[in-house]
């Protein structure tokens, strides 16, 4: 039986490539860049699948490139990158990896939180500098994070996760999301709801872990950061649109809030020059790489894309109506 053709965007890892063999030709992007768009929408021409990451824009342009397209399989939990409307609107089904990437990037959340309250990136910058001097009493003197409040801002997987971690530092947990969590859960992670003003005037670090859509963007506007307390610190590891950045840095430099730690940017690589500041850790949208999740994130992808071929539901897909119209 003839194998279906892929396109894939990167070389993957080689578990999920063991995952395609038997039933796809898949034609890997292998440079360590990204593929320019005029690439992507060149390969996508012949191809019934597509397994693409976040920094490509699955769109009625890479659609109408790709007639033969019946999967655009994301390797990310994050799906902002995919027009699903459109997908759905040409018989093309859309998946994405929920799941397995929860717990990494909660460790992730936790190693931003205790780096911007503990200064360890200015402390690093100085030890590596060679100005290193002396021991001192007041250098480097951050904020305790034991004993403090934890506000989640999205009380999803990954939100939770978050909270499960805080307990081991004695914290308090208050979280706010559209939906309030079940009364156990909300017992078995010891964690109170608020509403957004109210966790806003009382956490002390606010974690952002909510998906980016059009109610959530610019959701951390100057008023939400402006009621935040002045010692508070912000962190996000979800998406960067979800924060108004120019609004961020306005409030830092005003010093309306003690500092930030972000892991994602409103447009991707580009960071904002106000953010590289002294009291804000910035890391290159890195929450969910260990390599153990990111194997497992392409095996999903993966999967998703030979189960589709198989004649069988993939296990993520975003747009069922897509498989019912085929
Ligand atoms: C996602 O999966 O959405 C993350 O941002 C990258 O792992």
């Amino acid at each position: 039986m003839a194998k279906q053709k892929v396109f894939a965007t990167h070389s993957l890892f080689d578990p999920a490539r063991e995952i395609l063999k038997g039933t796809c030709d898949v034609e890997y992007w292998a440079k360590p860049e990204r593929p320019p768009r005029e690439e992507v929408l060149r390969r996508v021409k012949d191809k019934e699948g597509l397994i693409c990451l976040l920094t490509e824009k699955v769109n009625d342009e890479l659609l109408r490139a790709a007639p033969k397209l019946r999967i655009a399989a994301n390797v990310a939990v994050g799906f902002d990158n995919i027009d699903v409307a459109a997908c759905t609107k040409r018989n093309v089904a859309a998946t994405n990896t929920p799941g397995v990437l929860d717990e990494t990037t909660a460790d992730f959340a936790w190693t931003l939180l205790m780096a911007v309250a503990r200064r360890l990136s200015e402390g690093e910058a100085l030890t590596r500098s060679g100005n290193w001097k002396n021991w001192d009493l007041d250098q480097l003197v951050g904020t305790d994070v034991w004993g403090k409040t934890l506000g989640l801002v999205g009380f999803g997987r990954i939100g939770r996760a978050v909270a499960r971690r805080a307990s081991g530092f004695q914290m308090k947990v208050i979280y706010t999301d559209a939906v309030r969590a079940a009364e156990e859960v909300e017992k078995e992670l010891k964690a109170e709801f608020r509403d957004m003003n109210a966790l806003l005037a009382e956490a002390d670090f606010i974690s952002v872990h909510v998906p980016l859509l059009p109610e959530t963007r610019g959701l951390f506007d100057s008023a939400k950061l402006y009621r935040m307390k002045p010692t508070a610190f912000l962190i996000n590891t979800s998406r960067g649109p979800v924060v108004d950045e120019a609004a961020l840095v306005a409030a830092l430099e005003a010093r309306k809030i003690a500092g930030a730690a972000l892991d994602v940017y409103e447009n991707e690589p580009f960071i904002h020059p106000g953010l590289k500041r002294a009291n804000v850790v910035l890391a290159p949208h890195m929450a969910s790489a260990s390599l153990e999740t990111r194997t497992k994130m392409a095996c999903i992808a993966a999967e998703n894309v030979v189960a589709l071929f198989a004649g069988r539901r993939p296990p993520n897909i975003l747009n069922p109506e897509a498989l019912k119209k085929s």
